[in-house]
């Protein structure tokens, strides 16, 4: 994982050709998203439900292997490189928990308020004065049918709030706060907060090393 202050340039060894790249999530908004960053770029999106790819289990312990196995899979499957990515919250005082199970930590009926109760419970069963340190992290790999892999991380760090406020974005958003903000990513306009998310820090890395 890459440090607090530091965006690491990555290098990549392959670049991603012109034509299909399937987009390996069943997650409609983020197809919706990865759609429009590689549109400018003579990309043709093609997502893993339209080519009725399974949806694999994500078994990986850190992010970047999560991301992997989704996009390796993919490629394997339909012959074409595939972009797949994974995300979540890393709450520092919890040794960065919930991490790679931010979405389970939501239950299966995906409910956020209980996953955002069960942060603040862990939080507050800490001694008084521990710090509300948080970070989301967004790992995006880039898979070939041979193999090959390409992977970027972004990060955005920033405070837990208490109780959560906004109604706009989802997941832990309404008790995320970005450093030097003063609303939490679910007050902000989705046009404020895009550019400065975890996941938009990736792309750019993505679009300057493949692109
Ligand atoms: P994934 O689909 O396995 O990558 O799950 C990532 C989970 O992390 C999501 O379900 C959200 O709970 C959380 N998460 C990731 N990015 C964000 C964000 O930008 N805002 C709020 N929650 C996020």
């Amino acid at each position: 994982m890459i440090g607090e202050d530091e965006e690491m340039p990555r290098q990549a060894i392959r670049k991603l050709a012109p034509g299909k790249l399937v987009i390996a999530s069943h997650n409609a908004g983020k197809v919706r998203e990865i759609r429009e960053l590689l549109g400018p770029f003579g990309i043709e999106p093609v997502s893993a439900a339209e080519l009725d790819l399974p949806e694999p289990e994500e078994t990986g312990t850190t992010f970047v292997a999560n991301a992997e196995l989704k996009a390796l899979q993919a490629a394997d499957l339909s012959g074409l490189p595939a972009l797949a990515d994974d995300s979540g919250l890393c709450v520092e005082a919890l040794g960065d928990e919930p991490g790679i199970f931010s979405a389970r930590w939501a239950g299966e009926t995906r409910d956020f308020a209980i996953a955002m109760q069960r942060v603040e419970d862990r939080l507050a069963a800490l001694p008084e004065g521990t710090a509300r340190d948080a970070h989301f992290v967004c790992v995006l790999a880039l898979a070939w049918p041979d193999g090959h892999l390409e992977w970027f991380e972004g990060r955005v760090d920033g405070t837990l709030v208490w109780p959560p406020r906004g109604g706009n974005g989802f997941g832990y958003d309404p008790v995320f706060q970005p450093l030097g903000h003063a609303e939490t990513f679910g007050e902000m306009d989705p046009v404020a907060k895009t550019p400065l998310t975890h996941r938009a820090r990736a792309f750019a890395q993505l679009v300057e090393a493949v692109l």
